[in-house]
Order: structure tokens, then sequence, then C-alpha cells
């Protein structure tokens, strides 16, 4: 397979500036990582954290793939985050938010210090929340999201963040697992101008037995909610009567930072756990290299904190390098689809960071608003959570770029705490729609599963990453063979298992990776994950629904939708097929949420199975899509089955 992507050169006076300015210099970091591997990382992490004590050890793989990196090291995240910026920018914004009716808060360094401090002392003193306890955040996009993360970093809580689309069934899913003893919320925020709510989810997730004993919530909008007395208490007024001093609890490298439940090919979300330094390390240096943010920029990424672009590209990288993130609570395209590209004008952004579904979305609404606006400010443009396809790629590069912006399309993962393929704004030669190559230090390769070794050029293989890094996952919450079997299971290299991240990747010619998407049962809604399992479980508790097979189709704004395919247990309900997709859609909102709401479904009187039982997805994949069936499918325990379903798909 030739490929022909054309390539866009670095801007010269741009890469002139950066903090990696070429490909040599790209390659002379590569080498010495493939050199000295520790000694690489142990510099970095020597120059880059502030230790409270020296760690002994840059990386323990003797139990590997459970690994230690910064063994006997100290530091508090929330420190490197703030404490250490206050000699030299205390008056320095840290976060600037934009509200979503276009309220401006900016908060300096020092503001973010006594903000989060008196959190921090809230928690401890009000909760008796210790090192080790695990808080649940479920929270808009404010500052107080920010805070509530830091506040539990500075006291060594867990927090694990629950997205505030997901419903109280997913809400309270995680807070079980997890174990948490406090939920962080807020009445609401405000969208599109109308004012939502939140608490009442929380109040949904708690009823019956739950670990949950405090709800701290902050009050946004000001909305009449339910208080339980002895439970929920107001952060606003609290909040004032603590102490901005409070002292940040002395952590382990390897203690954990947070929790962050995401979708697996099977079963239920698994708690993705990261540790403190290894990740703070890495959000650091990518936020540097991949971004390539200076002293004075404005950075924005549009992510919400509740996905971990919004953990590490929102709050902890960019605050640890003493960046200025932008943190927005509304909707891009509201009122208009130029939203964002106003925001760039006022805020003067140098650093815009965002999903291809959300280019796609400003694209179609919108694709002359960028020109309305002074966009002279942006130097690098990022993409993340999906491949871009060409045409949102060019209107991103020629009318948000101006065609003298890198774009970064930065490839990764949940578990993989921060970028591990992305091209250099200053350095890499960028090719639409394509990662590029490995960030230095990351050994990141494309596998064949078979022989474990890396694929020839053009060939489909699967992305590796064959040496842990500091920023990995760490493991899964309570499930350690689940950690072991999700991740380390599928490929061998040099007969040691190696991490397997469930994408399928290609080399070009030139080594130009290409992430060509999941090769397991994983959906990219938005650049959302969705384990197909998770909606199944969720639809299958619809009385009528006998089975069910949930796969992801192409979707021209969102990447994937999800089609399901749904076998009734009478036919009953195919008379009246409009409320059965009401009623099955509504349970999908009670279980997970608005964003596994499938697109279609089809009712079949059956499903494509192998005489073992299994149903053969691909086929169901390939009917969604509308191609021509050319798998052999003599197997099938029913042969017709297929033709039918096709026909009804038509
Ligand atoms: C996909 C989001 C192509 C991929 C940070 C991965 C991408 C999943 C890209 C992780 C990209 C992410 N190009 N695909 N640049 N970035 N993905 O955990 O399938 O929500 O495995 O983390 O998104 O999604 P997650």
């Amino acid at each position: 397979m030739s490929d022909k992507k054309p390539v866009f050169k670095p801007n010269k006076e741009f890469a002139k500036n950066a903090n990696i300015k070429n490909m040599c210099e790209y390659h002379d970091l590569q080498d010495k990582a493939m050199e000295d591997y520790e000694g690489f990382w142990g510099d970095f992490a020597k120059e880059k954290i502030d230790w409270i004590e020296p760690f002994d050890k840059v990386l323990d793989e003797s139990k590997a793939p459970f690994v230690k990196w910064f063994d006997g090291g100290k530091l508090n995240v929330s420190s490197q985050c703030i404490d250490r910026h206050l000699d030299t920018r205390k008056n320095k914004a840290a976060i600037i938010f934009e509200g979503d009716r276009g309220d401006v808060q900016t908060i300096t360094y020092l503001d973010l210090y006594k903000h989060v401090n008196r959190f921090a002392n809230l928690l401890k003193e009000d909760f008796n929340v210790k090192k080790g306890d695990r808080v649940v955040i479920y929270m808009p996009m404010i500052p107080e999201a920010a805070y509530a993360m830091l506040a539990c970093a500075r006291i060594g809580a867990i927090h694990s963040i629950v997205f505030g689309g997901f419903s109280s069934e997913a809400l309270r899913d995680r807070i079980e697992d997890a174990e948490a003893k406090v939920v962080i919320t807020a009445d609401g925020a405000f969208r599109k101008e109308k004012p939502y709510m939140l608490k009442p989810v929380v109040d949904a997730a708690l009823t019956g037995k739950t670990p949950v004993k405090k709800v701290v919530v902050v009050q946004r909008n000001h909305e009449d909610v339910e208080w339980v007395a002895g439970r929920d208490y107001s952060y606003n007024e609290m909040i004032e009567q603590k102490s901005s001093i409070c002292e940040p609890e002395v952590m382990d490298a390897e203690d954990p930072l947070f929790l962050l439940y995401t979708s697996g090919s099977t079963g239920k979300p698994k708690g993705v756990q990261h540790n403190s330094a290894g990740y703070i390390l890495w959000a650091q240096m990518t936020m540097e290299w991949v971004f390539d943010v200076k002293e004075n920029d404005t950075y924005w990424c549009t992510a919400d904190v509740g996905w971990i672009t919004g953990h590490t590209y929102i709050v902890y990288g960019p605050l640890a390098m003493g960046a200025t993130t932008v943190m927005f609570e509304g909707v891009i395209t509201f009122p208009d689809a130029g939203r964002p590209w106003s925001m760039v004008e006022n805020h003067r952004i140098n650093q815009f960071y965002t999903a291809p579904t959300a280019i796609r979305v400003l694209h179609k609404m919108g694709e002359n608003e960028p020109a309305k606006y002074d966009m002279s400010s942006l130097k690098v443009l990022g993409t993340v959570g999906e491949p871009i396809d060409p045409p949102a790629w060019k209107w991103y590069y020629e009318e948000v770029g101006q065609s003298k912006c890198a774009i970064v399309d930065t490839y990764w993962q949940t578990e993989t705490g921060g970028h591990v393929v992305s091209p250099l704004p200053g350095a890499t030669p960028i090719k639409p729609g394509c990662a590029t190559f490995p960030l230095p230090g990351i050994m990141a390769e494309i596998l064949d599963p078979a022989t474990g070794e890396k694929v020839e050029v053009g060939e489909k293989g699967y992305m590796c990453i064959t040496k842990p890094w500091p920023a990995q996952i760490r493991g899964v919450w309570g499930d350690e063979e689940r950690y072991v079997k999700s991740y380390f299971g599928d490929v061998k290299k040099d007969g040691k298992p190696v991490y397997f991240t469930g994408d399928g990747a290609v080399y070009d010619e030139e080594g130009y990776i290409t992430i060509t998407g999941r090769t397991d049962d994983v959906i990219n809604v938005s650049g959302h994950r969705m384990g197909t399992a998770e909606v199944e479980a969720a639809i299958k508790k619809h009385d009528n629904v006998a089975e069910v097979a949930v796969v992801g189709k192409p979707h021209p704004i969102k990447g994937e939708g999800i089609f399901a395919y749904i076998v009734l247990k009478s036919d009953d309900g195919i008379a009246d097929e409009v409320e059965e997709v009401k009623a099955i859609n509504s349970i999908i909102k009670k279980e997970i949420g608005n964003i596994a709401l499938c697109d279609e479904m089809v009712f079949t009187p059956g499903l494509p199975k192998t005489r073992s039982g299994k149903i053969m997805r691909r086929i169901l994949r390939a009917i969604a899509k509308g191609e021509e069936i050319t798998q052999d499918i003599s197997t099938l325990e029913d042969p017709s089955i297929v033709e039918k379903i096709a026909a009804m798909v038509k």
C-alpha cells in the first residue's frame, strides 16, 4: 500500500524557538532513550520534578508488568502544579475560566494555591478524608473541578472523576467499585444559557446501600436542590472559613494519584489507575514538547475534565509546567459555531486542542466563522481521540491555522496517561490523519501479533509499546488479573509480553504511523470510548429483548455511531417499533447516559452465530456499513440469517 499523503513542513519561524527544533534533535533524544533508557528518564525526572526526597531507582521491572518508577522518591503532585511556581509566577494566570454565558474568571497561581488548600482542609477536617481514600468527583467544567482534583492530590486522596454525562447508575457503579467515601459535585451548571442540574443524579446514585458518607456541593447555578441532612454540605458556605494553608502530604512516587474508569472490550468499565511521579512527569514533558507552550502563552484544551484528556491536558500537564490553561463551561457551537474562535481572539490563545468530532461540527456549522476573528495568536493546533479525516484536517489547517500552525495529531489513551505517538510542532513534517512518530522515550512499535515482529510497510499490525514508560497505567482498580489480561495478553516480543493498546496501525514508506482504529469491540463515539458489551448489557435489561449485538458504524460527525441489532422475545413489539426504540433508549440513558444512545436499531429475527454460539460481529459491522459480505458464512449455525438481516438494513 503506498501512501501518497502530502507533507507539511514545520513553520520555520516557529521552529527556531521550539523546544525540539528539528528531526535531528528528535532522533538524538530517541537514540539517547534507546541507548540508556533509565538515564534518559532519570535525568528528566531530576530536572522536572520538585522532589521532597530523591528517588533511588529509576525503573523497577522485577515484577513486570507491575512496574515501579522512581522508587524511593517523595513528592506531592499538587505542589508540583502550584507551590513550586509561587516564587516566579504567583500573579500569573493559572486558569482562565470562561463560563457558558461569557463570564470570565482569572485564577492566578496564588489564588489557585489558596483555593486548593482551603478545599484540601475542608476534605480533611470536615469529612475526614485521608491518604488513600477514594473521592468521586462528578462536576461540570468549572474551576472548582480543578480545585477538587488538586485538593485530593494535596492530601493524598485518590480521585475518580465521573464524566457529568454519565447516568446515576453509571455513577453508582463507579462509586461502588472504588468504594468512595465522599462525592464532590455541583448543584448544576449552565449550558446554552440555561441552568441544568447534576446534584439529582448524585442523589439517585446514592439511594440504598452506599459507601459514600458525605457529599460536597458547589453551588454554581443556585437552583433549588434536595439536601440530605448530615450528608450534603455546601462548599460555598464552608470554604471561606477554611485556612488557606495546608501542608502537602508527602507521597511516594508510586502512590496512586487517580482512577479513571474507561471501557474495555468486555465486562464493566475498568478503573484505570495512575500513580504520582511518573504520570506528572510525562504530563509536564508532553505539554512542553507537543504543545510547545511558552511562558506567556495561553493554552486551551476543549475536553471535559471527566476524560483523560481533561485530566492530563487541562489540569495536570499545564499546571505542572506553570502554564495558563483555559477552562470552558459551555458548548463550542453556542451561541454559534464562532464561539471557539471568538475565545481565541479574546484570550489570544496560542495552542488549541480539540477532537476531530468537534472540528467536523465546527466545520459543518461554521465553515466561514474562523475568518471573522483574529486568529493570529494561534501557533499549535492539536487533535485527539480518533483518526482525523482529510476534509476536517484541511479546514483545520487552512482556515483555523491559516496554513501556518502545525497540527499535532496526538495518539494516546486513558491508559497511557499522556501522548505516546505524536508530531512535534517544530520538528515533524506532518501528514494529514497521521500521528507520525513515537515521542522520545516511548518505544512504540507496530507488531505482528502472531510473530511479535515489527510489521512491514503498509501491513496492518498491532500498536504496541514494548518498554514500560513513566505514565503508563499501574493497574485496574481491585483487579490485578484484569490488568495483566487486558493489556499484556495479546502480543509477545522476543517471548516477553508487551503492552498492546487495542488499536491497529500501519507504517508508510517513511516510517510514519497511521492509527487505523480499534481491533476489539470498543467503539469510538465522538472520541469517547464505548464498550459494546456495556451497551449490550444495558439493552438486555429491556424485558422483551432476547439477544442483542452492538457494533460501530462510520458516522459523518461522531466518527462512529452505535448500531444495535436486536432480537425481541416476542414479535409483538415490532408492531410498535417506535415505542420499542424509545423504551430501549430510555434504558440506555438510565444505565449509562445519553452518550451511549443508539444511532440505529434494527429488530432482526436472529443474529449470525457460529455453531459454538459466538456472534460474528464482523459480519454485522459489514452489514451496518452496507458492504458486500465476503466472509465465509458457511460455518454459521444459520447462514440464511445474513441475507435476511442485510435486507432489513438496506
Ligand atoms: C483512539 C483518549 C487515532 C484510539 C486520549 C485509542 C486515536 C482511544 C487518537 C483512546 C488519534 C486516540 N488517532 N485514534 N490521534 N487518539 N485515539 O482512552 O482508539 O478515551 O485507543 O483516550 O482513542 O481513548 P481514550
